[in-house]
């Protein structure tokens, strides 16, 4: 899905297409995503908020998006959000050099300072992981203000936890969203959920980092509110927009800090097709809508 034109088109021309991506996905504009993050500030969530768009192959919409960041930022300055920012390295410029996502970080961490929020990284595929554990290195450095998300299911996250946890900021844990070889991932859904849960234990008993445990899954869920509940230092559960609306309510509240992430801009396909291989039946509902006409 996510490299046929044909099956692009389907989603984002037509109305069952756009009702699927207002799901998970705030809105096209950035007012839109400061109109969503207000309302879910005010349900007691903070928020994360994510100018979507990923595998930027010309210097300009690099630039464009640092733009975009730091116009998020003023409004998060402007209109007094409980949020931080997300980044993917290869919108910055990553897939093009190094050295322009670098500055990018530089930039963007020095503006979230000023403001006293955070940046945090995602991850995205195995080509790019190497590297964007060196930005976040740069950025805690540099400003100390960044986060990264690890995957469990990348058999490089172990060594990576070790690397990085003493280096304060943030550290996301999420199971991982790409397709990816055996080499260097594992395949088993069973093992990758036990490796979920041993990197989550280890987070969760250190205290230079702060954990933002990113799951949906109920039963690693419990056993993180049960390791939550014995923690003293911060730590966060992270969850996506539109997924699981209920369990996010029910955790904060519980009492727990819970951060949504939030998606908005126009560039939701590569985003969308995602969150259906996550749950294939989300697909099947759209191509119901599709066949119906509605
Ligand atoms: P799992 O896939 O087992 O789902 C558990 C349950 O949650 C399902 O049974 C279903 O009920 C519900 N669910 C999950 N996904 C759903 C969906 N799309 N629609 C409806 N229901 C759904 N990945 C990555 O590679 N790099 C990254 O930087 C990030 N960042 C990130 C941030 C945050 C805040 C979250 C929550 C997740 C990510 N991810 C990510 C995505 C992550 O790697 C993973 O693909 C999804 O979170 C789904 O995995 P779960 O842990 O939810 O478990």
């Amino acid at each position: 899905m996510a490299n046929a034109a044909p099956v692009e088109k389907l989603f984002t021309s037509t109305q069952p297409g756009r009702a699927m991506a207002e799901r998970f996905v705030a809105g096209d504009t950035l007012d839109s995503a400061v109109d969503a993050a207000r309302i879910l500030n005010e349900a007691g969530f903070t928020v994360s908020l994510d100018l979507l768009g990923e595998e930027v192959t010309d210097v300009d919409s690099a630039g464009s998006a640092v733009d975009e960041y730091l116009s998020c930022l003023d409004r998060i300055e402007s209109e007094e959000l409980v949020a931080n920012i997300s980044i993917k390295p290869t919108q910055l410029g990553l897939a093009i050099e190094e050295s322009l996502a670098s500055e990018a970080i530089i930039r963007l961490g020095k503006r979230a300072a000023e403001i006293g929020t955070t940046v945090t990284i995602d991850m995205e595929d195995s080509r790019y992981t190497e590297a964007t554990v060196r930005l976040f290195e740069l950025g805690q450095t540099e400003t100390a203000n960044f986060g990264v998300a690890l995957q469990s299911y990348m058999k490089r996250t172990p060594a990576d936890l070790d690397r990085l946890i003493p280096l304060g900021g943030h550290i996301r844990l999420c199971k991982g969203a790409y397709v990816e070889p055996e080499e260097v991932a594992i395949q088993s859904k069973a093992i990758v959920d036990a490796a979920f849960e041993r990197q989550m234990r280890t987070l969760m008993a250190a205290v230079t980092t702060t954990p933002a445990i990113a799951t949906h899954d109920s039963k690693l869920l419990e056993t993180a509110r049960a390791l939550a509940s014995r923690r003293t230092a911060p730590f966060e559960f992270q969850m996506l927009y539109g997924v699981r609306s209920d369990v996010q309510r029910e955790l904060v509240a519980a009492g727990f800090p819970l951060r949504v992430y939030l998606p908005f801009g126009s560039q939701w396909y590569p985003y969308l097709t995602r969150r259906l291989a996550e749950r294939p039946s989300n697909a099947w509902f759209f191509a119901r809508a599709l066949l119906s006409g509605s």
